[in-house]
């Protein structure tokens, strides 16, 4: 009698504890978001991670019914560890989605990953074209570099700039920057003197910057990653290229708001193309800047912190829709999402998976002693150029 007790108890408990265990997994919502925390580009991590922990804190840790479990992991910016960070996610810890790369080679090396199990993954930062069609599971809430530069293309030719040089960093972005911006320059009656591409890792603009100056252009086309854009200007006012009377004009990233602060006035003036400024003027981001500032020691959130913010906001809406469920149904959800963004409008085109939003044309102004990208023309609901090749 006692033995059958225990038995029966044992049974009990051993139930409870495995429907218990089953309950926890079901009852939380899981995202796998993979980043890089250290290395060349921690900068980007940082600010991934910080404008995604903002999104929770403001929205609530709850998402239908579900609580919202963010597993951060660490890639260092290498292809390899973040494809593995990815299936282990998937595998081991059954993430319902996979968010983050910061990079376009850490988004193509996990695309499979997403394909093969089925998990959405949101690409909050990588900004090549080809990025969303290396996977039916990508959507993407950065921005596509084509998509920036050709409206500085524009700009350029209008404000009588003839002869430009190219000088982008030697991956993915970088040759689509080069690719899109000279293209359309070339098609607008300009001529491009010389094209460079400095590496990855490590940059030396040094060699580069003599070129360009040797070259005499009336201006330099410049496209570096997030984070990289203090030592190119520096070089460009140490080798006096400024001086020279060679303007500047850049993809967005160059004069990234991250680091805009410690490039000093020879940034003054520089003209770029982005989707996103802390600057830009709208109550929802006066309020967006001012809570990041707060939840992170008074710092600045970039381009690649919004695109985290409306990473999550595109998770939360669809998680609602489909009531926690994963996979294809809450990949459909996220399609079509329309919003208003600190940014500005965006959508989600639901053939794509891209994002479609307005392009901004910022000039770096002083202003109550510091520098910001001042956005001064609008080009409204820009869709990627590159899906038109
Ligand atoms: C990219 O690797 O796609 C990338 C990274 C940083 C940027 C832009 C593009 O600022």
């Amino acid at each position: 009698m006692i033995k059958r007790n225990f038995l029966v108890t044992a049974l009990a408990l051993g139930l409870t504890a495995a429907s218990g265990l089953t309950q926890a997994q079901d009852n939380a919502f899981k995202i796998g978001l993979i980043l890089p925390m250290s290395g060349p580009f921690a900068s980007t991590g940082k600010q991934l991670e910080s404008a995604a922990r903002l999104y929770v804190a403001q929205n609530g840790e709850m998402v239908a019914g579900k609580k919202v479990v963010i597993i951060v992991k660490d890639d260092n910016g290498s292809p390899e560890v973040t494809k593995r960070i990815a299936q282990e996610l998937v595998v081991n810890d059954k993430v319902q989605v996979l968010a983050g790369f910061g990079l376009t080679p850490l988004a193509m090396a996990t695309a499979p990953v997403a394909t093969q199990s089925k998990t959405p993954m949101v690409v909050m930062a990588a900004a090549t074209s080809v990025v969303t069609e290396a996977s039916p599971f990508i959507v993407r809430t950065s921005f596509t570099v084509p998509q920036v530069v050709v409206t500085l293309a524009d700009w350029a030719t209008k404000n009588n700039i003839k002869r430009v040089v190219s000088l982008v960093t030697d991956y993915a972005p970088g040759i689509d920057s080069e690719k899109y911006f000279n293209q359309r320059f070339l098609a607008n009656g300009g001529v491009v003197v010389e094209t460079l591409r400095v590496p990855l890792r490590n940059p030396d603009f040094a060699p580069f910057l003599q070129r360009v100056k040797d070259a005499k252009p009336d201006a330099l086309f410049t496209f570096v990653p997030a984070g990289v854009g203090v030592a190119l200007m520096k070089q460009f006012s140490d080798r006096g290229l400024d001086k020279a009377g060679i303007r500047l004009i850049a993809e967005g990233s160059v004069t990234d708001d991250d680091i805009i602060n410690g490039m000093g006035d020879v940034a003054l003036g520089v003209v770029s193309t982005h989707h996103y400024s802390a600057s830009h003027k709208s109550p929802i981001n006066q309020k967006f800047v001012e809570a990041f500032g707060k939840a992170n020691n008074g710092a600045r959130p970039n381009f690649m912190a919004v695109g985290a913010y409306d990473g999550m906001r595109v998770i939360y809406e669809a998680a609602k829709a489909t009531k926690g469920q994963g996979g294809e149904p809450l990949l459909n959800a996220m399609k079509g999402q329309i919003f208003e963004s600190p940014r500005g409008p965006i959508y989600i085109d639901a053939q794509t998976r891209d994002v479609v939003q307005n392009i901004y044309i910022r000039k770096v102004e002083r202003v109550n002693g510091q520098l910001w990208n001042q956005e001064f023309e609008t080009v409204t609901d820009v869709k990627d150029i590159g899906k038109t090749r």
